[in-house]
């Protein structure tokens, strides 16, 4: 006769020594396996008195159910400890990265020139990207019958200007607008640049995009001289490309500036000899400058005579394609990172 008392102890002894699945199936194997205890107790049943055979069945179908129980409940204890973020958390994996962001080779250029000409006094203020044909020609002397218009004539919006019903709205085709805005606004002094997106009817080329960026820059008082403008420019342009390089004002024609200039650095590159970047002439073209013309205080309603300005406008595009050795203007826009994680 089987002492099922002693089996339970047993059994529950060694449950208790199981640590891992291994363990577990050699639990199973012994009690309830082909040639395991569970087994030889079925196969003593057919030796046993008439007397004994109830008490055995009954015994080891309890037995049966503890030890099927204990089997059920050591696997779902397995099963939790395997879930628990202690056990399973593994501090040698590598974090996960998230790449850091970072500003686009134009705005860090428009934030250089800025910043150089806060450092000079100025102050950065910004306008709309679409303008009336007053601000963006008539107030700087551009009539409409004007030849200077022609490069000029961008994008027209099916919009009529508020203050001249028969003009409409137009994407500007330059920052120069900015300067009419804030001069109507503001008394003199004045010293402000003005960065932001323009406008031009150009087919896109190496060199020529529809659109680009420009800073426009303008100080008013009642005493400025052209060489303050030569002063001004010649000190902004040895910061960004450096002190060595030479300045050329060359006379040119704006019709919102006189006298006008173009300016030209000598080229850094190749120190003015002549190489691929500067056209083999050593001389850099890099923006367009002038005298405030008196139509244009007319047209903001400054006294006559009272006041002096100098004014300039310079390409953002250029400017970062000269510093960076740039070849195609397309660069800037196609949003390619290998192109735009280099700066
Ligand atoms: N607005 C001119 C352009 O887009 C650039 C320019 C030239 C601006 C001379 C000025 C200036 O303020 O004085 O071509």
């Amino acid at each position: 006769m089987w002492n099922f008392d002693d089996i339970k102890q047993t059994a529950e002894k060694d449950i208790n020594a199981v640590t891992n699945e291994q363990e577990l199936e050699s639990f199973r194997i012994k009690y309830l396996g082909r040639k395991g205890l569970m087994v030889q107790i079925y196969a003593s049943l057919a030796k046993a008195t008439k007397e004994e055979k109830p008490l055995i069945g009954k015994e080891s179908n309890i037995l049966k159910n503890k030890l099927t129980q204990y089997i059920e409940d050591k696997k779902k204890a397995f099963a939790a400890v395997q879930k628990t973020p202690q056990q399973s958390l593994d501090v040698t994996i590598p974090g996960v990265s998230r790449p850091a962001g970072f500003q686009h080779i134009l705005t860090q250029t428009i934030d250089e020139i800025c910043g150089l000409f806060e450092g000079f006094g100025f102050v950065v203020e910004d306008g709309p990207e679409i303008e009336t044909e007053m601000n963006n020609f008539e107030g700087l002397n551009i009539p409409a019958d004007h030849p200077a218009r022609d490069g000029f004539d961008t994008f027209y919006l099916n919009a009529p200007d508020p203050d001249h019903d028969e003009w409409n709205l137009l994407l500007r085709s330059h920052t120069s607008p900015g300067q009419i805005r804030i001069m109507k606004e503001h008394k003199p002094p004045l010293a402000i640049v003005i960065p932001g997106r323009v406008y031009r009817p150009d087919a896109v080329d190496a060199s020529h995009s529809f659109m680009f960026h420009q800073i426009e820059g303008l100080l008013v008082d009642t005493d400025i001289k052209f060489s303050d403008l030569k002063g001004l420019l010649t000190a902004f342009c040895k910061r960004l490309f450096g002190e060595k390089i030479k300045m050329r004002f060359r006379p040119h024609y704006f019709p919102f500036t006189e006298p006008s200039a173009e300016v030209d650095i000598s080229c850094y590159i190749c120190d003015g000899k002549g190489c691929s970047v500067c056209g083999r002439n050593g001389w850099l073209e890099i923006m367009g400058c002038g005298m405030v013309h008196p139509q244009v205080f007319k047209a903001v309603g400054y006294p006559k005579g009272k006041y002096t300005g100098l004014a300039f406008g310079l390409g953002v595009e250029r400017m970062a394609m000269l510093k960076y050795g740039i070849g195609d203007i397309r660069l800037f826009y196609e949003n390619d990172k290998r192109f735009l994680e280099q700066f």
